[in-house]
């Protein structure tokens, strides 16, 4: 069929009813939530735009598949299937199911990360980087200087700087890097992908220097479409063919399923190395469950092998990302600075250029999120100091560049109107901006901060 617009490649079977409130009920909530939008009940949010991850719509295939779950505790038929599809459609031969991406990340940092060791990543994840620090590591930066810069509209923000990379090799020695960490892409640049082109490089230099490359393949097809769209070479390939040239490119992959393969819980750690297998199934019997089910229901497997095959078809993804940059360009044409380009899961806005009257020490970002809750019960996302965290040297907050708000979309579940809705939000709180009020801490937790921290305003 020619094609038209985004529209979805599916249609509604059933809904799930949402509870209206009013404005006043909205600032008691989000003032008792400690003006963090992890602490609302989601019973009291309208449009839930606070993260992609497990709140995928699952297909009709899907919750069929979840029929046929196999809960035998050893040697589940859902486990063989899952297996198979991961060396089908991502290349590795291994599977470690998981009960969810950190899961993997865990296992994976205390098998290959010694004390001392340093791990160069396409800009850190919360969860990622933490679980390098606890098995004695420490995250090293080596995205392009654009991806710091909202306003850069670079196709691939995602890319890797070699000078970077270089300058760490001369700096600690190879010898300190157990593997180079890729994320596809990627999601505290605000959503944006890395180029095969560069992967391929990456490949090259890691051969060079006999270091691992591995890959945090939470976003591989978002990426792969973005590939498809934007890279020489791709117009004529699949978002399947993309995705298995991508994984194949790496030696290893940690994955939270719960986003890119629409299931609502769930991840694994996949790799090539037999070796490298052997011990992560040691360690998977001490931290989530048996080698085949992890921290995963037979059920959950099946519908995660199923999700797996619906996430690479193109016209899912030319829907999906189709929807979000409908949000942006209606966001763009009412003047709201947002990250440019359009993210994969999410449209960024800049907190600090809608909020420019309240410092980075106050917090803009988590600020702005409580706004636009209050306004119209739209619940986002801060991604900027908060969720930065501190040094664990020097205990001082990182202060990033980006001070963002994640208007992140679940797959398949919200509506075209819903966004219009999102656009008079979002243009509402930037009227009112001038209130919107800087924010301390009432609590903070030592480790990822974001989750369960509390805040007021300050005067
Ligand atoms: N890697 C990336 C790039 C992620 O975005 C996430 C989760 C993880 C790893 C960890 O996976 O949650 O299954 O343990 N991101 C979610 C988000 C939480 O909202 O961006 P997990």
């Amino acid at each position: 069929m020619e094609k038209r617009s985004w529209a979805e490649p599916y249609k509604i079977k059933m809904v799930e009813l949402l509870k209206m409130t009013t404005r006043e009920e909205r600032e008691k909530a989000i003032a008792e939530a400690g003006y963090n939008t992890f602490l609302l009940r989601s019973e009291d949010v309208y449009i839930d735009l606070l993260t992609d991850s497990g709140v995928s719509a699952m297909s009709d295939r899907q919750w069929a598949g979840m029929m046929l779950g196999d809960e035998a505790y050893a040697g589940s038929r859902n486990f063989y299937h899952l297996e198979e599809t991961i060396r089908d459609y991502y290349s590795y031969k291994f599977t470690v199911p998981t009960h969810q991406g950190r899961g993997a990340e865990n296992i994976l940092s205390q098998i290959l990360i010694k004390d001392g060791d340093y791990v160069p990543g396409n800009m850190y994840f919360t969860t990622t980087r933490l679980h390098q620090e606890l098995a004695g590591g420490t995250f090293i930066d080596i995205i392009i200087d654009e991806a710091h810069d909202p306003a850069s509209t670079h196709p691939f923000k995602g890319n890797v700087d070699f000078h970077k990379l270089n300058n760490l090799v001369n700096d600690v020695g190879a010898d300190k890097i157990p593997y180079v960490c890729i994320a596809t892409c990627v999601n505290m640049a605000g959503g944006q992908p890395i180029s095969l082109d560069n992967l391929r490089e990456l490949r090259n230099w890691c051969d060079k220097h006999d270091i691992m490359l591995v890959h945090d393949m939470t976003r591989v097809a978002e990426n792969a479409y973005f590939i498809q769209q934007r890279e020489d070479g791709y117009q004529n390939k699949t978002v399947k063919e993309i995705v298995f040239e991508i994984c194949d490119l790496t030696d290893a992959a940690t994955m939270s399923s719960k986003k890119d393969a629409m299931v609502n819980i769930g991840g694994f750690l996949a790799m090539n190395d037999a070796d490298l297998y052997e011990k992560a199934c040691e360690l998977v019997v001490v931290y989530e469950g048996l080698h085949t089910y992890g921290g995963m229901a037979g059920r959950d497997m099946e519908a995660l092998a199923i999700g797996i095959k619906e996430s690479v078809q193109d016209d899912h993804m030319s829907a999906r990302i189709g929807q979000i940059a409908y949000l942006g360009r209606r966001l763009e044409e009412e003047g709201v600075p947002i990250v440019k380009p359009y993210g994969g899961h999410a449209i960024f806005l800049d907190a600090k250029a809608i909020l420019p009257h309240i410092p980075q020490a106050q917090y803009p970002a988590q600020a702005l999120a409580a706004a636009l809750y209050v306004e119209s019960g739209i619940r986002a996302m801060e991604r900027g100091v908060v969720s930065a965290g501190r040094n664990k040297e020097t205990g001082e907050n990182y202060m990033p560049n980006l001070e963002l708000v994640r208007l992140t979309i679940p797959r398949r579940v919200y509506t075209q109107a819903h966004m219009d809705v999102t656009v008079e939000s979002v243009v509402e709180v930037m009227k009112n901006a001038n209130e919107v009020k800087g924010l301390e801490f009432t609590y903070e937790p030592k480790m990822l901060r974001f989750f369960q921290g509390t805040f007021k305003q300050i005067g």
